[in-house]
């Protein structure tokens, strides 16, 4: 019998809806929200207000790209969290009342977990490889810094993680100090190809075990480009490329250093990448080259993959329908990962 999930994510500023068949994705449809630019972040009420624009639009959209109806879902897969509540609550509401009105059943999902079984999305006519548990995924996103053992599809544990900023939020902070468009990361990422990523050095953070910090980076990078400017007003504009080069070397040093570290102490050679900063091309060419040197198997995933979606969250979803994971109406938000 075949298994039509609906997907549905909203946990931060992308709302999404997708429908994945037997594991294999029909249609994945992403509604950004270019409100936040002007702020250079997300202002969270600007989110949930967004996504109640959005998110009937987009299920609709995703149903007829995949040329299915309401009554071809057998199940709807939706975020629980993490992420942030007012964002969560207007998914999560429109899924139930979807599931009570069409008496479909709710599957609630981790945000975390869909990230990582991201990299088992089936794709029509492409053939995906896919890593085999236990492997370690390394989720970087505006959100999200963390170090995750994948054991099975549903047992999954945070090795490590940022104690304050995550590294999307490196990239974006720092981006707005230089004066650079939000989301500050892509435009570091392509400025950064012109630079020397040698030319400057940037303090790096002593976290204890497999935890990330990049809030000291930041502040680093601040006072830095403060005492420069004091001295040459156009520094930054000089330098930019370079500035870029450097930060970003930087941390993705900050990121691969624990990952290495990481892989070493579980013993692990199957290394995933998920979440928005994956997107990140001297990232994903670090990964790669470490690969080769620590005789890894690294699954980077394609870009649209990479970011907020649904299809992920449908992912995980047919996992939980396939070990009859259900849940109740009374399922709520959390913003936090502890559930
Ligand atoms: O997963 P995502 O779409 O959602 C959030 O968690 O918000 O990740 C967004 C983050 C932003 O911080 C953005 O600057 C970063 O991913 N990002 C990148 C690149 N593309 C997106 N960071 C570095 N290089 C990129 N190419």
């Amino acid at each position: 019998m075949d298994i039509t999930l609906l997907g549905i994510e909203s946990s931060c500023d992308d709302t999404s809806a997708a429908v994945l068949r037997n594991g294999i994705l029909l249609s994945n449809v992403i509604a950004g929200q270019e409100v936040h630019r002007k702020y250079s972040g997300v202002i969270p009420e600007l989110a949930s207000r967004a996504h109640q624009q959005n998110i009937v639009p987009v299920v609709d959209t995703a149903l007829q790209e995949a040329g299915v109806t309401i009554d071809d879902i057998d199940g709807i897969a939706v975020t629980r969290g993490p992420g942030l509540l007012g964002s969560l609550v207007v998914g999560v509401s429109f899924a139930k009342g979807l599931s009570l009105a069409k008496n479909i059943p709710l599957i609630e999902v981790n945000h975390l977990n869909g990230h990582v079984l991201s990299h088992f999305i089936k794709v029509p006519e492409k053939n995906t490889d896919h890593p085999e548990f236990p492997f370690l995924c390394l989720l970087v996103s505006g959100g999200n810094s963390q170090i995750i053992l994948a054991k099975s599809h549903k047992d999954m544990e945070i090795v490590g993680e940022t104690i304050d900023d995550a590294a999307g939020e490196a990239f974006d902070k720092c981006a707005k100090i230089m004066g650079l468009p939000y989301p500050g990361g892509p435009v570091i990422d392509r400025l950064a190809k012109e630079g020397d990523p040698a030319r400057f050095k940037f303090a790096k953070p002593q976290v204890e075990r497999l935890n990330y910090s990049f809030s000291g980076l930041k502040t680093s990078f601040l006072y830095f480009l403060k005492k420069e400017m004091a001295a040459d007003p156009e520094f930054i504009e000089k330098n930019k490329n370079d500035l870029c080069a450097s930060l970003q070397a930087t941390i993705i040093e900050i990121l691969m250093n624990k990952l290495i570290k990481a892989a070493r102490q579980y013993n692990i050679e199957q290394i995933a990448l998920g979440g928005g900063v994956s997107a990140n091309s001297g990232l994903r060419e670090a990964v790669v080259r470490e690969g080769y040197k620590h005789g890894w198997k690294t699954f980077i995933p394609e870009f649209r993959f990479t970011t907020d979606n649904a299809a992920m969250i449908a992912m995980a979803g047919y996992y939980k329908y396939l070990d009859n994971d259900f849940s109740s109406l009374d399922t709520s938000p959390e913003a936090r990962n502890n559930f």
